[in-house]
């Protein structure tokens, strides 16, 4: 056992203390400097423990979703036009490999970095949750019997799809593969950047655009299985992002030297490339519209969610856009385990608790 006095502070560290733990002392970031990392209880931050625990009443698995319908539908030649399928398998390439990115950059990039254990203990299960949505997008690609080479090297091979990604990759390097120190502005400002970039744009932006299309099938009755499936992954989502934007907001309340307005509107610019290039990606997967789908209503939406995402941030928003589809509201606040345009009559639940 070693005296914490004696030993250097260091991030990632899980080194063992005598002293007991007060929840004053802990922090969100370098609390290994103040306090035993490996100590849950007493908890100083509840919301973390209560979006773990939302998160674990949200447990479900792919294959419990029968995709029965969806392969009679894919089958048959006359169920889609050509530009809905193209739709279907952008938004598929682009989730498949999305979700490795999100998972990795918990694992390797915030989970070294954020060492407050009730933190930890909701990121754990956030990684979890990201194993079983990359098991959807892999389930999903094999029942249908997609061409898996073309959905997952989508990534790399759509301008679009690459575009998005290199957005988030280019702000995980710098944490994974430098020592990134955070006691000093710039560190922490790559730090929280690095946040904003998964937390706000891939989960709060580019994953929402995404929810929207596939389920405007669902709306039809059309690709069921896929959509009770996506429903799952959106509700995880808005609890991932809310939990993202909670611990972005404590970090700075806790650092406020970083939060420059320069800083700030270095976000805001980010943000507004994000949307450019979401804007982007849905003109080339929706060249012509469907389903009451097309970019201009899209573009409204994308602006309407990062408008709602910078207000949390505490940020000034944008574009004063409106939200063209209402109806993404209902879907996300179900509570019950079923599928929402099936059982919307009688069977769904309202939950005020989640912000989207
Ligand atoms: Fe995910
Ligand atoms: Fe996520």
């Amino acid at each position: 056992m070693s005296e914490q006095a004696d030993q250097p502070e260091c991030a990632g560290g899980i080194r063992m203390t005598r002293e007991r733990v007060s929840a004053d002392k802990k922090r969100i970031i370098l609390n290994g400097r103040t306090v035993d990392v490996n100590q849950l209880v007493p908890i100083k931050y509840k919301w973390a423990w209560h979006f773990y625990l939302d998160s674990c009443a949200n447990t479900w698995m792919p294959t419990e979703v029968s995709m029965q319908k969806d392969i009679e539908q894919w089958k048959n030649p006359h169920a889609f036009t050509p530009d809905e399928r193209h739709v279907i398998k952008r938004n598929l390439g682009f989730f498949s490999t999305a979700e490795t990115l999100v998972g990795n950059n918990i694992v390797l990039s915030i989970y070294k970095l954020v060492d407050n254990p009730e933190c930890r203990q909701y990121l754990l299960r956030q990684a979890f949750e990201e194993a079983i949505h990359v098991h959807t997008f892999q389930y999903i690609v094999e029942s249908l019997s997609l061409d898996e080479t073309e959905i997952f090297n989508m990534y790399r091979e759509n301008k679009e799809i690459y575009e998005k990604d290199e957005f988030s990759m280019s702000c995980t390097d710098g944490i994974i593969n430098e020592k990134v120190d955070l006691s000093t502005p710039e560190g922490l400002q790559k730090f929280v950047d690095n946040l904003m970039a998964f937390y706000v744009v891939t989960e709060g932006i580019f994953f929402y655009s995404g929810f929207v299309t596939i389920l405007s099938f669902g709306r039809q009755n059309r690709m069921p299985g896929v959509c009770e499936q996506i429903q799952y992954i959106l509700r995880d989502e808005s609890i991932h992002m809310n939990f993202g934007i909670q611990l972005i907001n404590t970090i700075i309340d806790e650092n406020p030297y970083c939060w420059t307005p320069d800083f700030q509107a270095y976000l805001v610019k980010r943000i507004k490339r994000a949307v450019e290039l979401e804007c982007a990606y849905a003109k080339e997967c929706l060249p012509r519209g469907v389903l009451g789908l097309n970019v201009v209503l899209l573009r409204e939406y994308i602006q309407y969610i990062a408008d709602r995402r910078l207000e949390k941030l505490r940020l000034p928003r944008q574009y004063n856009s409106t939200n063209p589809f209402p109806w993404m509201s209902e879907v996300i606040d179900l509570k019950k385990e079923k599928n929402f345009f099936e059982t919307r009559v009688t069977e769904y639940q309202t939950g005020g608790a989640l912000e989207w």
